[in-house]
């Protein structure tokens, strides 16, 4: 049988091929680990040179071991200490195994018989995660990619549950003008989870934020009234914990109230901090929390694994099987309409769907539940103590003081009278060097037309130092542009 096989496809398949390319490349990923904390936290390469020198692999002949060297060199370092940018952190080398297996398994967690284990872990991690999040004992839900992902689906399954006539999934939206209730500083995705539910521009209504970014409970309930009167059907209120740009978290016990009044479906974007709570000192944030029909929490933000990893949780699991009424006949059978947990794409906007659970059950069988809370802990403490060191620099603002982990900062001449715009400029300027520097990682952002740096301490590796460092070239490179202020656009 095998002399069939074509000697390429021979080489390809063989145990020992895998062998020596998986022991080279572990060896090259243990290397680099090893190294990370003396590369540049980032590097950006041209993106013509890079095309052109990726495309010189395509004609195959090129051992692995070249390419993930050249991916490697050309990735941003969330491993380093440096990396302060995005909400994406550096996942625990065991769960980046897990991909391994999975790679090599290709199980299918659609339905049970084609990636059982996966099915198991699911329900197990999302059991574990519910407990840690103080979920009451009626909740469930499952893994899915990302939280753009699960907070569409939520919003779906707010539709399917409160939608006031006929069924939306059979009949589209008829005539009802649905619509969602949002804090303005939410991730874009809700604003597009709306759209694509085919609600348009009315579908949303972007609620003010106050001066901590956090939704303007006063407003809510007026805003209720008016869509209301206006012929529209509020469905959900979402609440945010927290914001992307600045992490910070909605009231959400008040929001759970209003919800309840109104009997809107309660949504919770939770995408990156709703693991807020594993940190003692930050369990006042997440009050309210419990209350929500439903919680989208990624993994791959603030609970080192790599992405996607997601859960969807639901209050009551038993809403979590109402979002897709769809028949797949050669896959799922709806005769009894039993909720049969272990075939998650019952539940799931995905078919094919691979054992993404195993990333998060290695780390909980491995290190038990006291890694994720040491991890918590520890980047709150990073985000505090950024904080205070920016509090203590005479040139430097804070945007807002951080819930959690995301601290949004900007450059301000003591004593100079610089225009909004100017110091919009110098900002961007100070962010442009410290991309091309490469030295530290963070990013930029945008709060009521002003501009912000901003830092994402997801790596438990970072240390004062650090800090200490970027701030440092932050200042130098805004002392400096300062400095050359006359010769510049501004
Ligand atoms: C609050 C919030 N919700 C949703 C998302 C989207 O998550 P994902 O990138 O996993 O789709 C993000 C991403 O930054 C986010 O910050």
């Amino acid at each position: 049988m095998m002399d069939d096989l074509s000697p390429d496809l021979q080489r390809a398949y063989a145990p020992q091929t895998f062998r020596e390319m998986g022991h080279a490349l572990v060896d090259q990923l243990a290397d680099y680990l090893d190294g990370v904390d003396t590369t540049p936290a980032n590097v950006v390469p041209a993106p013509e040179d890079l095309l052109e020198e990726f495309r010189g692999f395509l004609s195959g002949g090129t051992p692995p071991k070249t390419v993930f060297r050249r991916v490697i060199d050309n990735c941003v370092h969330v491993h380093s200490p440096n990396y302060l940018g995005h909400q994406v952190n550096p996942p625990v080398p065991a769960a980046a195994l897990a991909d391994l297996v999975n790679g090599i398994l290709n199980g299918s967690t659609a339905i049970f018989e084609m990636g059982a284990p996966g099915a198991v872990m699911e329900r197990l991690v999302v059991e574990k995660f519910s407990e840690l999040l103080g979920l009451p004992e009626s909740a469930g839900g499952f893994l899915t990619h990302g939280g753009t992902l699960a907070n569409l689906t939520a919003l779906l399954a707010a539709r399917a549950a409160r939608w006031p006539d006929g069924d939306p999934w059979k009949n589209g939206n008829s005539n009802v003008r649905p619509c969602v209730l949002v804090n303005e500083q939410a991730h874009y995705c809700i604003d597009r989870a709306v759209r694509i539910m085919g609600w348009g521009d009315e579908g949303i209504i972007s609620i003010p934020c106050d001066d901590a970014f956090r939704i303007r409970t006063d407003e809510i309930v007026p805003a209720i009234r008016t869509a209301i009167a206006a012929g529209k059907t509020p469905i959900a209120l979402i609440g945010s914990a927290g914001t992307t740009s600045t992490g910070s978290f909605d009231d959400l016990a008040t929001l759970a109230v209003i919800a309840k009044e109104f009997s809107l479906w309660y949504h919770i974007d939770g995408a990156h901090g709703a693991p807020a709570g594993l940190d003692p000192s930050k369990e006042n944030l997440v009050t309210g929390m419990k209350e929500a029909d439903s919680i989208a929490m990624d993994f791959h933000k603030m609970l080192m694994t790599p992405g996607l990893t997601t859960a969807l949780f639901f209050r009551q699991n038993q809403e979590a099987y109402r979002t897709f009424h769809q028949r797949a006949d050669y896959l799922l059978s709806f005769e009894t309409g039993s909720e049969d947990w272990y075939n998650m794409g019952r539940r799931t906007f995905e078919c094919t769907k691979s054992m993404i659970s195993l990333r998060v059950f290695i780390l909980l069988s491995t290190y038990g539940e006291r890694l994720f809370r040491d991890y918590v802990i520890r980047v709150n403490e990073l985000g505090q103590k950024l904080a205070e060191l920016i509090r203590e620099k005479p040139n430097l603002e804070l945007a807002t003081p951080p819930d959690l982990n995301i601290v949004c900062f900007r450059h301000r001449p003591a004593g100079a009278n610089t225009s909004q715009e100017a110091l919009n400029h110098l900002n961007s300027m100070i962010r442009a060097r410290m991309l091309a520097e490469s030295q530290y990682y963070i990013v930029q952002t945008t709060l009521h037309n002003q501009v912000y740096l901003r830092c994402t301490l997801t790596n438990p590796m970072t240390g004062e130092a650090e800090l200490e460092g970027m701030l440092e070239k932050v200042v130098r490179h805004g002392n400096e542009l300062q400095e050359f202020k006359m010769n510049l656009p501004w």
